[in-house]
C-alpha cells in the first residue's frame, strides 16, 4: 500500500491508459453541457460543431493523464486546458496540441494559482490526491473558474475507500455536500464495492459529481 501521493506509480497507470474509450464521466458532463439550466427554454449551445472562427467554449481538465478525455473536449468543439503532475504524458499530450487546441501544463494541482474561466470543467478520479491541507484552496479556484451556467463533472473518493489511508482529501456524503452549497444545480451518486484497481483488489468508496454553476 503506498501511503504518500509520490509513491503512488502514476506514469505506469497512464502508460497503460493508451486505447481505453472515453470515461463515461466526460460524456455525461458534455451532455449535461448541452441541456443547459434546469430553466432553460432552450438547449445550450455546446461547441460541438465549431467552425473556424467561432469562439469556442473552454473546458479544464484537472488531472487528464494521456488526454483521452482532452481529446474527446476538443473534439466537442472545446477549447481545453489540462493540468497533470505526471511528466511522462508530455508527449502524447504534444501530439493532441497538434491536432487540436489544448493546452497542457505538468504541474500539481496544488500549486496552480488561477485556473482559466472554464465553461466545463472535468476532473476524472484525480482530486482526491491533492493532500488535505491544499484541497480548500484547490476547491476555491475551482469554484472560481467555473463560470456562471458553467458545468463541473467530477470523481472524489470516500472515507471509506481502501486509499483512505494513504494522503489525499478523502471525504464524507456531507463533506461533498458541503463543497457545492451555492452552486445552482448538484446531482451526486455515491457508490461503494468492491473491485479492482490497477494495483489490484481494491473497496472503492467514490463520489461522481454533475453540478451547474
Ligand atoms: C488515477 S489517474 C486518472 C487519470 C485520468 N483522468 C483517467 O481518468 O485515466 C490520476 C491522475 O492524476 C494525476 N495526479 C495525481 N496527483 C496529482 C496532483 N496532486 N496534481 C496534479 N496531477 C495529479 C496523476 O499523474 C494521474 O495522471
Amino acid at each position: 500500500m503506498q501511503r504518500r501521493t509520490e509513491d503512488r506509480d502514476f506514469s505506469a497507470y497512464n502508460a497503460a491508459q493508451h486505447g481505453r474509450p472515453v470515461r463515461p464521466l466526460a460524456v455525461r458532463a458534455v451532455e449535461a453541457a448541452a441541456q443547459g439550466p434546469a430553466d432553460a427554454a432552450e438547449p445550450r449551445p455546446t461547441g460541438s460543431g465549431a467552425a473556424d472562427g467561432d469562439e469556442r467554449p473552454t473546458a479544464v481538465e484537472l488531472g487528464s493523464g494521456i488526454g483521452i478525455e482532452a481529446e474527446f473536449l476538443a473534439r466537442q468543439g472545446y477549447e481545453v486546458w489540462t493540468y497533470d503532475a505526471d511528466p511522462s504524458v508530455e508527449p502524447a499530450l504534444r501530439q493532441l496540441a497538434a491536432r487540436h487546441p489544448v493546452h497542457h501544463s505538468t504541474t500539481v494541482l496544488e500549486s496552480i494559482a488561477d485556473l482559466p474561466s472554464a465553461d466545463l470543467l472535468l476532473s476524472c478520479a484525480t482530486l482526491s490526491f491533492v493532500p488535505r491541507a491544499a484541497f480548500g484552496g484547490l476547491w476555491r479556484s475551482i469554484v472560481a473558474a467555473v463560470r456562471p451556467g458553467g458545468g463541473l463533472a467530477i470523481d472524489l473518493f470516500g472515507e471509506n475507500d481502501d486509499w483512505a489511508v494513504t494522503d489525499g482529501t478523502f471525504l464524507s456524503r456531507s463533506q461533498v455536500e458541503d463543497l457545492l452549497q451555492g452552486w445552482a444545480s448538484a446531482e451526486v451518486e455515491e457508490r461503494e464495492y468492491d473491485g479492482r484497481s490497477f494495483g489490484g483488489p481494491k473497496h472503492w468508496h467514490t463520489f461522481t459529481v454533475i453540478a451547474r454553476r
